[in-house]
């Protein structure tokens, strides 16, 4: 019997559904194994999709083992914490083709201090940092400069909540005790950032942009918008994400441009620092208008995919997505230009009511209307934090699952989200979602 080709796909939530999903597309691929992956990733695939619910994407031995075992094809590791953990780095030592930066590389997400200090070396446009080691000096340097709004962030992974705006001295240092008390010695770093504005203290626009490199050559794969906040018109806690569009409405071909110019400067520096990143790059920006002209910054990397972003931009690529990340884990990323098929595409985020904070009361809650939601011309439906039981679905974490819809412009693919999540309920009024994805930034920020 011919070998069969596994892909083995390292996450759990939307972005590895998604990710699962399009590598099935390819006609060389077989079957996939997901870990832990998620009840709903099997539904409706064609090829079979194993989940491995028992192990964390942080088991580096135990998936080592297990992709050498099973003569996996491609591993993808796109989750941070495994990113963090070296899993990368452990497969490709155990012969194991694989797409996803190592360890070293990964610093660039894991330590907000790396990434600054490395944004400074490299002369990449990012907001003026301190970076305070331990609560007293964060402490003693917000209290003796002439105070700006601020950001404060934790130096290590906070899975989206390790960012708090200050504007007053004392939002800055309650924000230093909540983000720099910790057990963990991985954290006891606080970078304190300067809040950018432009003129008029207008606020910039984020953007989420997504690149691939074999550690030498990059391709640009495209842009996002992310919906951080909980509740709509950018109000309440941040999130994980409570959802993303596609295509972004402030990105020209120059910011196109200028984006490519930086993800190249990126990966060769991380190279020349013995750090050779290989796999997604993800940069977080922001659009600044200052003293008349347009300025753009660098917020973050990330490592990998966008969650829920990757569920927007992943589906729009028309290369065969196995092709592609084969010849990224070998060291030859295509030289064409990675096709895009043009279409906008909304994914609203369906949260558990109390989502980011606590959600208790909604686990183990009946979500009905999914079968009919999924009916809605253009709309694919990509689970998380769901279980299925005798055919029956139940709310089973924070971010339940991702109702995404494509058309050929924003509006439409909007219009079709919420007409699926209009056919959603979550039991005893369980369902927690933002009703302006897809709106324009200032069109949010007015309505409220
Ligand atoms: N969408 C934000 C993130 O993936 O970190």
């Amino acid at each position: 019997m011919p070998r069969e080709n596994i892909v083995a796909v390292i996450d759990k939530g939307g972005r590895g559904a998604v990710l699962a999903s399009k590598y099935l597309q390819s006609p060389d691929v077989d079957r996939i194994i997901a870990i832990p992956g998620n009840d709903m990733m099997a539904q409706g695939k064609e090829k079979p999709v194993e989940t491995y619910p028992m192990l964390r994407t942080t088991d580096v031995n135990e998936i080592a083992d297990l992709c050498r075992s099973r003569n996996v094809a491609l591993a993808d590791v796109s989750s941070s914490k495994a990113v963090r953990a070296g899993l990368a780095d452990a497969l490709r030592a155990n012969g194991v083709a694989t797409v996803g930066p190592g360890m070293r590389a990964g610093e660039i997400e894991w330590s907000k201090a790396f990434a600054r200090e490395f944004g400074k070396r490299h002369m990449i446009p990012q907001p003026e940092f301190y970076i305070a080691v331990g609560i007293p000096p964060a402490m003693r340097y917000v209290d003796t400069r002439a105070f700006r709004p601020l950001f404060i962030k934790a130096d290590g992974l906070m899975g989206g909540s390790g960012s708090i705006g200050a504007l007053t001295i004392e939002e800055a240092r309650i924000a230093i005790k909540k983000l720099g008390w910790t057990k963990s010695p991985l954290h006891k770093k606080v970078v304190i950032e300067e809040w950018l504005t432009g003129d008029g203290m207008i606020t910039g626009e984020e953007f989420s942009a997504f690149a691939m490199s074999d550690g030498r050559d990059v391709q640009l794969l495209g842009f996002a918008q992310d919906y951080n906040k909980a509740e709509s018109g950018e109000r309440g806690s941040n999130t994980g994400g409570m959802g993303a569009s596609t295509p972004h409405s402030a990105i020209t071909p120059a910011i196109e441009e200028y984006t490519t110019i930086l993800f190249d400067r990126a990966i060769r520096c991380l190279k020349k620092e013995g750090r050779k990143y290989n796999g997604v790059l993800y940069m977080g920006g922001m659009l600044v208008h200052k003293d008349g002209e347009l300025r753009l910054y660098v917020l973050e990397w990330n490592a990998r995919w966008g969650e829920p972003e990757a569920q927007v931009v992943v589906p729009g690529i028309i290369d065969d997505y196995f092709r592609l990340n084969m010849g990224v884990a070998r060291g030859e990323i295509t030289s064409h230009r990675i096709a895009n098929d043009g279409k906008a595409r909304v994914a609203v985020t369906a949260a558990a009511r109390g989502y980011p904070e606590d959600y208790s009361k909604a686990i183990g809650k009946e979500i009905v209307g999914l079968d009919r939601a999924a009916k809605v011309d253009g709309v694919t439906i990509f689970g998380a934090g769901v279980k299925i039981e005798n055919g029956r679905y139940y709310a089973n974490g924070g971010r339940l699952f991702y109702v995404v819809a494509e058309d050929w412009n924003t509006n439409g693919a909007r219009e079709r989200a919420y007409a699926a999540m209009s056919e959603i309920q979550v039991e005893d009024n369980n369902l927690h979602f933002r009703d302006d994805i897809g709106m324009p930034h200032m069109d949010r920020i007015l309505r409220h």
